[in-house]
């Protein structure tokens, strides 16, 4: 459990790092996330938001995409940190299609999503938990 509580830590950092790289001048929403492969590496993501709106991708799914298109399908955790520009990150959930898109790479019992507001205040759940009778 300590060293769990010790990855998550750095997990949460490297998705407060993805952060600075949000784009998103729309929302003035800024989310970062650390995806953790099994093998151990780690991916990162930010929202990038279009002024079209529709084709904005959420931080979650940059970091999925950007995992599967090198050839990572095995995940174990991803870390999401996310808020208004320039205020206190605030609790982060991923966004139904972001869940999905979970659901189709993660397994529900043991993938982790942490919820972060910093690298000591964090809520960790199943996918199961945030997407129960999944598809
Ligand atoms: N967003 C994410 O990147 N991840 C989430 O978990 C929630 C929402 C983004 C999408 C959009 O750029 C902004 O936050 C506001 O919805």
């Amino acid at each position: 459990m300590q060293e769990d509580m010790q990855d998550y830590g750095m997990l949460i950092q490297a998705a407060f790092r993805a952060r600075e790289f949000s784009y998103s001048p729309y929302s003035r929403f800024r989310v970062g996330a650390a995806l953790l492969c099994r093998d151990g590496a780690v991916f990162t993501g930010c929202n990038i938001e279009n002024r079209a709106y529709g084709p904005t991708n959420c931080a979650e799914r940059t970091a999925i995409f950007k995992a599967v298109s090198e050839g990572k399908r095995e995940f174990a955790a991803i870390a999401i940190v996310g808020g208004a520009q320039g205020q206190q990150p605030d609790w982060c959930y991923p966004c139904g299609v972001c869940r999905q898109v979970m659901a189709e790479f993660c397994d529900a019992d043991s993938f982790r999503i942490i919820c972060a507001k910093s690298a000591e205040e964090f809520r960790v759940y199943t996918l199961r938990e945030l997407l129960p009778e999944m598809f």
